[in-house]
């Protein structure tokens, strides 16, 4: 039976629902990580949970310590874990209250350090990423949110924008051309650290607006504020089904 780690998004700076026995304050070889880990029992579960912007939320993407964050999950026994991310919604069937669990991801991120192989060391390491996120894990989503019953995609393409403004239409359109589905700001590099550390690891992604110029009109923040608010009950729904099976 795994450990499972929950590291939570916007709209999920709090686990409702868990009861807390510890808030572990760790140190890492990179620095803190955004906030104290919580390891609590969820759905009858020993579970830990982060909040990956902080609690209150106050980290943005681009300042996320990600590398403290995934070696301080495993230090303190995290054995996979779950990412639960707002996103925008390009493909016109992933509309807002949408859930996705990616099979693939675009990193256009940059500046952020995205490897533990790096510095002093012995000899070169490349890992494989072709499928970036473990297969266990997407399909463990997949059944509970056939149960939960809820509208959601087994599969697509998360293009990771470096944020934290939102994108330009144009941008957007680029990465439908790309062949991305869904957009966020924060799926890289944790996506590719925890591989690199040997985590399996799955996207929950919540679609929270309909991405630049797929409607018309700017991006209201009041508007993703109550898609955040809806959806993560849906979101903490579908953990709970995960872990009850696990
Ligand atoms: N773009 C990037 N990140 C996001 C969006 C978006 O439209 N919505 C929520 N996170």
């Amino acid at each position: 039976m795994s450990v499972y780690a929950i590291i939570g998004g916007s709209g999920l700076t709090q686990l409702e629902g868990l009861t807390v026995t510890a808030a572990l304050n760790v140190d890492t070889p990179y620095g803190a990580p955004s906030a104290p880990l919580l390891r609590g029992d969820y759905a009858g579960r020993e579970v830990l949970f982060l909040a990956r912007h902080g609690h209150p939320h106050r980290i943005p993407p681009h300042q996320v310590n990600y590398r403290a964050n995934l070696w301080a999950l495993k230090q303190v026994g995290a054995e996979a874990i779950i990412a639960v991310n707002a996103v925008g919604g390009i493909n016109g069937a992933m509309g807002t209250g949408h859930l996705c669990v990616p099979d693939q991801i675009i990193d256009y991120t940059w500046g952020r350090e995205h490897t533990f192989f790096a510095g002093d060391l012995e000899h070169v390491t490349h890992i494989d990423f072709t499928q970036p996120y473990d297969a266990g894990l997407r399909e463990r989503l997949l059944v509970a949110l056939a149960e939960q019953g809820c509208a959601y995609s087994a599969a697509g393409v998360y293009a990771c924008m470096q944020g934290p403004r939102l994108e330009t239409a144009a941008e957007i359109a680029r990465l439908e051309r790309d062949g991305a589905d869904i957009v966020g700001m924060t799926g890289m590099p944790e996506a590719v650290l925890a591989r690199e550390l040997g985590l399996p690891y799955a996207c929950l992604a919540l679609v929270v607006n309909p991405a630049a110029g797929k409607a018309p009109g700017a991006i209201s923040m009041t508007a993703i504020d109550r898609a955040l608010g809806d959806g993560m009950d849906q979101v903490r729904a579908v953990l709970a089904r995960v872990l009850d099976a696990a």
